[in-house]
């Protein structure tokens, strides 16, 4: 019996899109019940996602506000887009663009975020990238991680869903923590996502509770 009502996620991604397919390939190998992704969108016509969205017969659409005379233009047609596919949840995977605040609002605890460190720090304007990773370094920290949270109007900064921590070592370069760190990402990000399919999470104000057990 399952009472939850099934994700069905849009996915968007502006790059590789590496995150989508651990969720892709989550969902297909049954790891995650009860979620199809429904649609992949990219502001990017040449994001690998759409690729390879496109490989496994979902549907994939570039959208980018430069097809459009006004943001409000371009944001009209994205919140249509997830309504033609009946989308009722967003998982951001590398998506480079600001979201609009109306569509933060309409989705609200329903999108979520991946960032490649342990939010609340090195998070926020310009961490992106390989800049997070040479922030972590250049800190001195010794654990760093991946962070799925859930969007809010500030960037990386909603509340927080899942954590893991990955050791920085000595020998660490921005590339070698980033790929230590994207890793973990494609373990962590199935298992939020399995998490809000299987109805087994709360949010109360800035905090996430997670329900144990069937
Ligand atoms: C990941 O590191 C993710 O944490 C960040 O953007 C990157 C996207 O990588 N938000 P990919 O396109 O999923 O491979």
């Amino acid at each position: 019996m399952n009472a939850v009502e099934r994700l069905h996620i849009s996915v968007f991604a502006s790059g590789r899109g590496s995150n989508f397919q651990a969720l892709l390939q989550a969902i297909e190998e049954k790891k995650i019940p009860n979620a199809d992704i429904v649609l992949v969108l990219s502001n990017n016509s040449d994001a690998g996602a759409l690729e390879v969205a496109r490989a496994h017969n979902i549907p994939a659409v570039h959208l980018s506000q430069k097809q459009f005379a006004t943001e409000a233009e371009f944001n009209r047609k994205l919140l249509q887009t997830l309504e033609d596919h009946h989308a009722n949840f967003i998982a951001l995977a590398g998506y480079m663009k600001r979201i609009d605040p109306a569509l933060i609002q309409r989705y609200r605890n329903r999108m979520i975020n991946i960032h490649p460190a342990l939010l609340p720090a090195f998070g926020g304007k310009g961490m992106y990238g390989l800049h997070v990773h040479e922030a972590v370094i250049a800190s001195g920290a010794r654990i760093t991680g991946a962070t799925v949270h859930i969007v809010d109007e500030q960037y990386d900064h909603g509340p927080i869903v899942l954590q893991s921590a990955v050791g920085v070592e000595d020998r660490d370069t921005p590339e070698t923590l980033a790929s230590r760190v994207l890793e973990i990402e494609h373990q962590l990000y199935p298992e939020a996502v399995r998490l809000f399919a299987e109805g087994k999470i709360n949010v109360n104000g800035s905090r996430v509770y997670i329900r144990n057990g069937s």
